[in-house]
């Protein structure tokens, strides 16, 4: 069958383990539908420079296992830039009747802001930080969480064999979910999440009264914008502006063991970094991915746009790109709480 529409599919932001399901999703169900995809390389650099790739089953063959995207990826937005209507200009060049774009918080703002200058545009919501509005969980996550419990699970004897404390610090800008589910599942005894402000005081307190609870040993997961205040009320560690015009953080375990140190107690710091998006991604973030590519395809050729295609109890749902753009989904404290009751863990950084 010939044919008919052609869809673009881009993934913008920092890479996010199945990213290439999401595209073997998109490519997958287009097929079925008659549906021309067109891969576009570089995010939305693919569009102003009209740098393509085609797609179809058998190229996209054996990509639920590759991590990475084999479209690559930039932190780029247009219209930082200016470069807004070079973008659109690519994209009726290219004879697209619609565009999917895999992406974080960032890209699905500017997806939103492509909806109301025209561009017919659906997004797919990617990031291992989980942060994403309007869905139950984001494709890359599941992934983050299992290698950095993984991670845990290691450090745990090479802690005990020391009596150390070790420190393990993970992704999670503005949130704690991968520090969180990682932590509680790998047994931590305390996790620090940029939700749930903690002193540093209360932190070395803790730290030096490990012996006198019987503990020789502890794993101390920390997020990397978890916010640890000093007595003069600074936060430890402060991120820096990158080129790119957002905050890059980490470092604020090194800090902290500097201080432990400083302290008279032994510890060590591991920062896992981007082993967590590297890689193949798990079972579940494949069949999530997949679901997530398939369905933004039969939205997109059902004519709706300016949506993101979302998880609510195990259900593919819509959501407007208008309620997304620029905000935030957190670990809800209430929820922390709960698992802090269920797991043995001590949260100095509560209340
Ligand atoms: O947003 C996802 C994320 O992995 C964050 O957890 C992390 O702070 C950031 O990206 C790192 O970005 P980059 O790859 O540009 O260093």
């Amino acid at each position: 069958m010939a044919a008919t529409r052609k869809f673009g599919v881009l993934t913008g932001g920092g890479d996010a383990p199945g990213l290439n399901a999401v595209i073997r999703g998109c490519v997958l169900r287009a097929e079925a539908l008659g549906v021309e995809m067109v891969g576009i390389r570089r995010s939305w650099l693919g569009l102003r420079d009209k740098d393509t790739m085609a797609l179809d089953s058998h190229v996209t063959h054996r990509w639920l296992v590759k991590g990475g995207t084999e479209l690559r990826t930039r932190r780029y937005d247009p219209f930082d830039k200016n470069e807004e209507h070079m973008v659109l200009t690519g994209f009726s060049d290219l004879d697209l009747d619609g565009l999917i774009a895999i992406g974080g918080d960032g890209t699905l703002t500017t997806s939103h802001r492509f909806h109301q200058l025209g561009l017919p545009v659906v997004g797919v919501p990617k990031t291992i930080d989980n942060d994403i509005v309007g869905t139950d969980q984001t494709f890359g996550f599941d992934t983050a969480v299992q290698t950095a419990c993984e991670a845990i699970d290691r450090l745990h004897t090479t802690a005990a064999a020391h009596g150390r404390i070790l420190i393990v610090e993970v992704m999670g800008r503005y949130s704690g979910w991968i520090a969180s589910h990682a932590g509680i599942a790998g047994e931590a005894d305390l996790v620090l999440i940029p939700e749930a402000p903690a002193a540093l005081a209360d932190v070395v307190a803790w730290a030096q009264g490990l012996k006198s609870r019987g503990r020789e040993y502890a794993i101390l997961v920390v997020a990397e914008g978890a916010v640890i205040m000093d007595e003069d009320g600074k936060p430890l560690a402060r991120g820096k502006m990158t080129a790119a015009g957002y905050e890059k953080l980490g470092g604020v375990s090194v800090k902290l063991a500097e201080i432990l140190l400083g302290a008279g107690i032994d510890s060590r710091t591991t920062i896992l970094g981007h082993i967590q998006r590297g890689g193949t991604p798990t079972a579940f973030d494949r069949m999530l991915a997949l679901r997530y590519g398939a369905r933004s395809v039969e939205i997109l050729a059902e004519g709706i746009t300016g949506v993101m295609v979302g998880l609510r109890n195990d259900h593919m749902t819509t959501v407007p790109l208008s309620e997304i753009a620029g905000r935030r989904r957190n670990v809800d404290p209430s929820q922390a709480e709960l698992l802090w009751i269920l797991s043995p863990l001590e949260h100095v950084g509560k209340g």
